[in-house]
């Protein structure tokens, strides 16, 4: 892995419904053909030798669609993690999910601790499902747990600073992403990620998300790689 391969890659999967809409078809065959753009995108990130990819696959904000539409994207994520548990925890892919988990149906929950437990070992790549997630959530989720802390006297508040405050977060334990990664061309962060995001590189294509191939991933990486990241230095 060259110095200038993002470690860890972040991917707001988008347009699945558009892909579908062009082709006069349902927007739950646009999910389904945005789930198996996934591999692809795994399989690519292998290849390069990044070591963290996570992906927005359902926003605390995408409960406002129809309920077929989130019983349809439910379903996939179930059969997702049931295919893609074994087909790439052989590939060295361990799983972990972020987000209000506990709002999600019964039978996703139990299926992301199978596949976090069956592939808990592996350490070529953490693929990180974000699943009920918004950025927001996460942050005030975050400053419970602190507040908490606070009145039960464990924690005093001259402590809090971002280092102390990023170990409160869903992600505490991987470094923020270098690169995000949005398709079909919206120019938003769509509540993701809000804090990690401070300094991350930004490619956003104009691509649907069911027609991404790991050329794509490989296309933004070389767009990382030539990128000069000043972190508000000079
Ligand atoms: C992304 O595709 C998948 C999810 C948000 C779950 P969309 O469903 O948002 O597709 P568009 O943006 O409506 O085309
Ligand atoms: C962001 O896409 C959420 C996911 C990809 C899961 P949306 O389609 O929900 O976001 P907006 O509505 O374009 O901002
Ligand atoms: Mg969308």
């Amino acid at each position: 892995m060259s110095t200038k391969t993002p470690r860890h890659i972040a991917v707001i999967m988008d347009g699945n419904g558009r892909w579908a809409r062009q082709r006069g078809w349902p927007r739950s065959r646009g999910h389904l053909e945005g789930a198996k753009a996934v591999r692809e995108c795994v399989e690519g990130c292998l290849d390069l030798g990044v070591e963290v990819l996570t992906l927005y696959a359902f926003s605390t904000d995408n409960w406002q669609r129809p309920k077929e539409e989130i019983e349809t994207l439910m379903g996939l994520l179930k059969r997702f993690l049931i295919e893609y548990t074994k087909e790439m925890g052989s590939m060295g892919v361990r799983f972990e999910a972020i987000g209000r988990l506990s709002q999600i149906p019964a039978d996703c929950q139990r299926q992301i601790e199978a596949a976090r437990k069956a592939t808990s070992l592996n350490q070529k790549l953490t693929t990180i499902l974000a699943v009920n997630y918004s950025g927001r959530t996460e942050i005030v989720d975050a400053v419970k747990r602190v507040a908490m802390e606070v009145r039960e006297g464990t924690l005093e508040v001259d402590q809090i600073d971002s280092e102390l405050f990023h170990q409160y977060l869903y992600t505490s334990r991987w470094p923020d992403p270098d690169l995000l990664i949005r398709t079909s061309g919206e120019m938003r962060v769509s509540n993701f990620l809000l804090w990690q995001l401070s300094y991350t590189e930004i490619f956003v294509m104009e691509k649907l998300w069911p027609d991404f191939k790991r050329t794509d991933l490989f296309e933004a990486a070389e767009h990382f790689a030539k990128r000069q990241r000043r972190y508000g230095g000079v």
